[in-house]
């Protein structure tokens, strides 16, 4: 069986489009932001939406179905910063097919390796990173330069909050 974000993603999921949003356009992703985070979640995320590098978005017709906030922390490494998808579009892979599509886009920007954050208790969030390929990353493992895949450094630009897992993949 091929693994999920081994290689370059298929095309989107039957009657989708990807597309980047930009500028005012991520304002359109608001309405699923909302149903989807609560409390200073959603805070941060609204923050998000406007200032990360990138914000890949599925849309059915002109409606953001679905959308991941992707960042650059330093040159070799790649950050998912929040993925989430409308309530009415869930369980159908349009997550895992966003997530295959940040990993291609970070590895053709030259990216080595990948993190995620995702509450203890999000057993859906972990789950889906799990599924391609992202491990837990203990606080005192080696850093990602010395062959582990520890965050030396740059923890702190993650915003990891208390009760957040900090996940991690080589591409
Ligand atoms: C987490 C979330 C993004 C998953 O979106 P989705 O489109 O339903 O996920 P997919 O259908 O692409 O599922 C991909 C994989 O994730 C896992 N998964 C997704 N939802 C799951 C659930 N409710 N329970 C268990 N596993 C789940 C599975 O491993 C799944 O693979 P499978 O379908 O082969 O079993 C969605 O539930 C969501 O938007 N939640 C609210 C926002 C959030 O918590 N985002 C994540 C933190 S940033």
């Amino acid at each position: 069986m091929a693994q999920h974000g081994a290689g370059g993603p298929a095309g989107p999921p039957a009657g989708l489009r990807l597309v980047p949003l930009e500028g005012e356009e991520r304002e359109r992703a608001l309405g699923i932001l909302k149903e989807s985070f609560v409390g200073i979640y959603r805070w941060h995320a609204k923050r998000t939406l406007q200032h990360a590098d990138r914000v890949h978005a599925l849309l059915l017709g002109e409606e953001v179905v679905a959308a991941a906030l992707l960042h650059r922390l330093a040159p070799e490494v790649g950050y998912v910063y929040y993925i989430f998808v409308g309530k009415d579009h869930r369980r159908k892979g349009l997550a895992g097919f966003l997530l295959d599509d940040a990993l291609a886009f970070f590895r053709t920007e030259g990216a080595q390796i990948i993190y995620a954050a995702a509450e203890v208790d999000n057993s859906p969030s972990i789950a889906l990173f799990r599924s391609r390929g992202f491990r837990e990353v203990a606080r005192e493992e080696p850093g990602f330069r010395e062959g582990g895949l520890g965050a030396w450094g740059l923890r702190s630009k993650m915003t990891l909050v208390s009760g957040e897992v900090l996940l991690g993949r080589r591409l």
